[in-house]
């Protein structure tokens, strides 16, 4: 039976327009979900606006709408963004539905029945004016250890400081500017504590058959934190607040973190309602289905904290898997909007960018892990450029128009026997690449692309079509290499099929050949017609890049960040955490978070090879077996220290995967093999007992 998926992404709030940082998540999410469908698993990929909370009843009024009025417009637009890089959802739909608000008051019903919601009273800053609880990001004040003014009510930005709002100097409302008061408030807590060893079964794979629920990196982050101590968590907020009423409690709504996770499954019993499918099937506590979850790593607290046992204690099934990325940096920073790179969705696209030109670079730097990921503005384009236009498309505007011209648009009968074993080769590369999809592992695969899509034009390099045209003798050949390419190219539009869907369903039209699964890409289209050739990508005129970044630079009118959802700018060693957080990360700079260390993708690789080579007196060139990753080949400047390099074939060594590759004399270096010592002859390379496989991960 095939595998029964319920995919979900982060929820966009519907305070604002979508922007890139939004989109690298959302987009590894769309391309995992087509390749989980080319290899045949039954997906049903969901996502929602989340529409409630104080930011966007505060921006609504602003805009002299209702909240209702406003979150509509803001839907309408990611939609319209989402339809516009090619998403594929089965459904989308908001978290202020009908459906949302029967099951979070559903498995908040069964949360409160089962023992695990309490009551207590809270003191909390209300402003007078207003007449409603603030927030701690909508209290400002000097900072009570370094004095800067305008700080916001929870940590200081000069000085680094936490503390509670109360504890500002002069502390003011950012809605109305009044001096803010203390009242009491009844406010209602999720117990988290007593989730504690059911939450230490979920991080162990207890729940999912032994899989685990997310990189190991992650899952270290949450174990530490259920390791510093469970602290309830505060789900309810006082009128007025734009968010579902609790039924048994007048006056209280549940807080927007509360029904946005519940939101994946409202959309998903809508489209449900729609389409006959079982929601049960999906979510009882014993359900076979699988339920994944892609999101930034801000929310991961929420998501494996909070959300599974939410789901456990209201007698449902607990997700199966959290697929964590990084944020998104453009040109090595932060994004700005003073320097044009703070750049939304829809004005990349107004640009005249293909969509699927940023999925392309998106998978690029896409892993397992979650690390942070550059939109480097140059390097998209000459990427782009070099790989899709350059390598891919530029196959098949080669061969084509001969195989119209001289064989009435009909493919060769047989490839020659060099071509037979040449396409053993692409295959070989190939195969490997729905497993890489499954893991996360899209830079890697797209690698595969690049390797392939270099050996068919060195076969079209070599073999010259171009001259054979003009010698009549030379027509079965021609008809060979022609033939033998545009299968090449189909393989490889299998191979991004996931990344660039309508490009390749553009190909596939061309070629007359649809490509339903990984597998159908493989054929060799003997004796196979084919459609005219239209170019189907051209090079990106960096003129529209430009034009990208002035016209963010003119979007500067967005609302300020307190008034909005977005998240205030994460200091690189701040914890993602908002509130609640039973997090303890390390305030020292010298010390690392495992948040660090989570960057380094380690592994073993097995030795395949070890040479001295010509012109270089410290260096030996290594291939390694990575696994699941290739064969890598390293350099590295350990010759005084091994001066017979074969004796180490066979071995095991420890290397950074994820090291960006350089391009050095002798080749490229694709990452660097850990060895301790002090240098010169004394270095001594890490290695891994025997049994360790290659391409394990070291954590
Ligand atoms: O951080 C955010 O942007 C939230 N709107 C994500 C919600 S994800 C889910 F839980 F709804
Ligand atoms: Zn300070």
């Amino acid at each position: 039976m095939s595998r029964r998926l319920l995919v979900t992404h982060a929820l966009p709030y519907a305070n604002g327009p979508l922007h890139l940082g939004h989109m690298l998540g959302y987009i590894q999410t769309d391309i995992w979900v087509r390749a989980q469908r080319m290899m045949g698993s039954e997906v049903h990929f969901v996502a929602a606006d989340d529409a409630h909370g104080t930011p966007i009843m505060l921006a609504a009024e602003k805009a002299g709408l209702s909240p209702e009025a406003f979150i509509k417009g803001i839907r309408a637009g990611h939609e319209a963004d989402f339809a516009d890089f090619h998403f594929s959802y089965d459904n989308y739909h908001t978290t202020h539905s009908d459906e949302n608000r029967e099951l979070a008051s559903l498995i908040y019903a069964r949360l409160r029945d089962n023992g695990y919601i309490a009551k207590r009273d809270i003191q909390q800053l209300f402003d007078p004016d207003k007449q409603m609880f603030l927030p701690d990001r909508y209290i400002k004040g000097t900072c009570p250890k370094c004095g800067t003014p305008d700080q916001y009510g929870d940590n200081c930005e000069n000085c680094g400081a936490t503390y509670a709002p109360t504890d500002l100097i002069n502390p003011y409302s950012v809605v109305s500017g009044a001096t803010p008061v203390l009242r009491d408030s009844e406010h209602y807590f999720f117990e988290l504590s007593k989730f504690e060893s059911l939450l230490r079964d979920w991080f162990g794979g207890k729940l999912t058959k032994g899989a685990p629920v997310a990189n190991p990196g992650v899952v270290a982050k949450l174990k530490e934190w259920l390791d510093g101590g469970l602290k309830d968590w505060d789900i309810s907020r006082d009128a007025p607040y734009f968010g579902f009423p609790i039924p048994d409690a007048p006056g209280k709504f549940f807080y927007v973190w509360l029904d946005a996770p519940v939101g994946y499954l409202a959309s998903f019993l809508n489209l449900c309602n729609k389409t006959g499918l079982k929601f049960d099937a999906f979510l009882s506590a014993d359900s076979e289905a699988e339920m994944h979850h892609f999101i930034g790593k801000d929310i991961i607290n929420f998501h494996g904290l909070f959300w599974p046992a939410m789901l456990h204690g209201a007698q449902m099934r607990t997700p199966t898997a959290l697929h964590v990325n990084g944020y998104l940096t453009v040109n090595g920073a932060k994004m700005s909007k003073s320097r044009g790179t703070f750049i939304q969705a829809r004005t990349y696209l107004d640009a005249g960018l293909h969509p699927e030109f940023l999925r392309y670079y998106f998978a690029t730097m896409l892993s397992d892990t979650p690390v942070d990921v550059d939109l480097d503005l140059k390097a998209f384009e000459e990427r782009v450029n070099s790989h899709l236009v350059g390598k891919w498309v530029n196959i098949a505007s080669r061969t084509a128009g001969f195989v119209h011209k001289f064989f009435d648009g009909r493919l060769a009968a047989q490839f020659s026997a060099e071509q037979n074993e040449l396409w053993r080769v692409l295959i070989s590369h190939y195969e490997g690449v729905p497993a890489l999809y499954e893991s996360g592992e899209f830079a890697e695969a797209m690698r595969r692309f690049v390797l392939i899509a270099d050996l068919v034009n060195g076969h079209i390099a070599t073999k010259a079509p171009w001259l054979m045209a003009k010698n009549e003798s030379q027509r079965e050949e021609l008809h060979q290499v022609c033939s033998f390419s545009l299968a090449a190219f189909r393989l490889l539009g299998g191979l991004l099929k996931p990344v660039l869907p309508a490009t390749v369903e553009a190909a596939e039209q061309f070629l007359a050949a649809p490509i339903a699964d990984f597998d159908a890409a493989t054929a060799t289209l003997h004796n196979h017609s084919i459609q005219a050739f239209e170019p189907l990508l051209s090079r990106i005129d960096p003129k529209r890049i430009e034009a990208m970044v002035e016209a963010s630079k003119e979007s500067l009118g967005a609302a300020p960040e307190a008034e909005t959802n977005t998240k205030k700018p994460a200091k690189k060693d701040s914890k993602p955490m908002t509130e609640n957080t039973a997090a303890t990360a390390t305030q020292d700079a010298a010390v690392i978070g495992i948040d660090d260390f989570a960057k380094l993708d380690l592994r073993v690789g097995k030795v395949l090879a070890c040479e001295f080579i010509d012109g270089s007196d410290k260096l030996l060139r290594f291939e390694l077996d990575a696994g699941p990753l290739g064969k890598r080949q390293i350099f590295s400047g350990i010759r005084a220290a091994y001066g017979e390099p074969e004796k180490l074939i066979g071995r095991n060594v420890v290397f950074i995967a994820n090291l960006a590759p350089r391009k050095m004399r002798f080749g490229l270096s694709e990452g660097m093999i850990l060895s301790a010592g002090d240098g010169g002859s004394d270095l001594f390379l890490l290695d891994a007992d025997q049994g360790a496989k290659p391409g394990a991960t070291v954590r």
